[in-house]
């Protein structure tokens, strides 16, 4: 079984990593063959809507004509039996990264007609994962349930059943005293950090083991 697990954060080794990780060493028990891609390490531009993808004439049908560095990425997307893709909530949304890759994975497959099923392999089981500063419980007044809600449309609407994993209060930096950060109460985020991120870890591991199970 191949495993893609895709990090939409510039950061390779913070939160959305360290649970990405996480998410591919559980998959990784069942033997699986697994792949983790940051993308901060491609270069790469969102859908230039050239409509390639949606020519059924054209030898792009169903697929990217974009040669840049997500061409490989997303070759392995469409190869992979589970896609996990994580990412931070920048502005109220996905990461630029995160939405260039979104818009380049979603429209290749998605059809403008209600007559025929969109183009994509439709087996795949997927996870979104976002991790965010904000509480769980302030993410609707934040317009994030709604972001979130979004995404897992699409991601069933071209592949399978879509799993939602929310961290949500995480640790923004590793010393708050270096920055002008004061708007949030430290103690509790490295309380937070200490007590609830390792349960999220774990419940990443889990996640891994389940969508290969
Ligand atoms: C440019 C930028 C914008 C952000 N916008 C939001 C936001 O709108 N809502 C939120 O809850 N957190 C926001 N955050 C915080 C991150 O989502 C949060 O710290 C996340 O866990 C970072 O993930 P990482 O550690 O994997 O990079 C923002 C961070 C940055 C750098």
């Amino acid at each position: 079984m191949k495993v893609l697990v895709v990090n939409g954060s510039p950061r390779r080794s913070m939160n959305t990593a360290q649970l990405l990780e996480k998410v591919a060493e559980g998959a990784a028990t069942g033997g699986s063959e697994v792949e983790l891609v940051h993308l901060r390490d491609h270069q790469f531009s969102g859908c230039i809507s050239c409509f390639h993808c949606k020519d059924p004439q054209g030898k792009s049908y169903g697929r990217c004509i974009l040669k840049d560095d997500l061409r490989g990425v997303l070759e392995l997307a469409h190869e992979a039996d589970v896609l996990v893709l994580g990412t931070p909530f920048y502005f109220g949304t996905e990461t630029a990264l995160m939405r260039a890759f979104l818009e380049r994975l979603w429209f290749q497959y998605f059809l403008y007609t209600l007559k025929k099923p969109p183009l994509s392999p439709r087996k795949k089981a997927t996870a979104l994962i976002y991790t965010m500063n904000v509480k769980e419980e302030d993410m609707a007044a934040y317009g994030k349930t709604a972001i979130v809600e979004a995404a897992k449309k699409y991601m069933e609407m071209l592949f399978a059943p879509c799993e939602v994993f929310l961290c949500t209060d995480t640790k923004q930096v590793k010393d708050y005293s270096r920055y002008e950060m004061d708007m949030w109460d430290v103690e509790a985020k490295d309380k937070r950090h200490k007590e609830v991120f390792p349960e999220d870890l774990n419940k990443a591991f889990e996640l891994g083991r389940k969508l290969v199970a």
